[in-house]
């Protein structure tokens, strides 16, 4: 067994080794985050899929670190093959080169409506219902005073929705499209998406700037 393989799925095809593989081929502090932040939402729907299907011990956590994986790795390959030509086919490529599983390629593929490659599986339906919502939910954070994604509410976020000035490369009706194509109503998508930012708020960058603050 390679160093790396994970004991509980004896693969080397770990959410680290997929974190290593998105450094790898992404600069941009930004677009690591987004990759973070797609995780944090998509893992958050794994784990509410696992207990609807009743998944429990390593079966459990090979099935969240499938929705892990897919979330942080899709938009890999973006920074240096960004065209409709390219991205996600290039990433789809090198991917399959490497080994990695058919599915999370798939699935992969599925979040780029242009590939014609169809959403069927929850995995899917997830990864692209939370796509866009993490980057505008990270655009709604930045904007706050504080920059913190606990101060974002669905409310302002819904608001926001609407000021077509803001955020301007957000697909809104991707957002409105990605929840009703997973089944969750959009004012509980945002929120249960806030939820899993927010809990992992401290690697996205979105504390806030109170949180750093020391003085008295
Ligand atoms: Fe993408
Ligand atoms: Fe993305």
């Amino acid at each position: 067994m390679a160093e790396s393989e994970d004991p509980a799925t004896n693969t080397p095809y770990t959410r680290e080794a997929a974190w290593q593989l998105v450094c790898e081929y992404t600069e941009s502090p930004s677009l690591r985050k987004h990759a973070l932040s797609v995780e944090a939402c998509v893992r958050a729907y794994g784990e509410r899929e696992a207990d609807r299907l009743g998944i429990l011990g390593e079966d459990r956590a090979a099935f969240l670190e499938k929705y892990a994986i897919t979330g942080v790795l899709h938009d890999f390959d973006y920074e240096r093959f960004p065209s409709l030509d390219d991205h996600p086919f290039a990433g789809n490529k090198i991917l399959a080169e490497l080994g990695w599983p058919e599915e999370i390629r798939t699935a992969i593929l599925s979040h780029a409506s242009y590939s014609g490659v169809p959403r069927n599986s929850h995995l899917e339906k997830a990864l692209f219902a939370c796509d866009e919502l993490a980057g505008f939910l990270t655009a709604c954070a930045l904007v706050k005073p504080t920059k913190s994604i606990h101060d974002v509410e669905v409310a302002g976020v819904r608001k926001k929705m609407k000021d077509r000035a803001f955020a301007k490369g957000v697909h809104r009706e991707d957002i409105v499209n990605g929840a009703a194509d997973l089944g969750v109503d959009l004012d509980g998508h945002i929120a249960f998406c806030l939820e899993a930012m927010q809990k992992n708020a401290g690697e996205l960058g979105l504390t806030g700037t109170k949180a750093t603050e020391t003085g008295p």
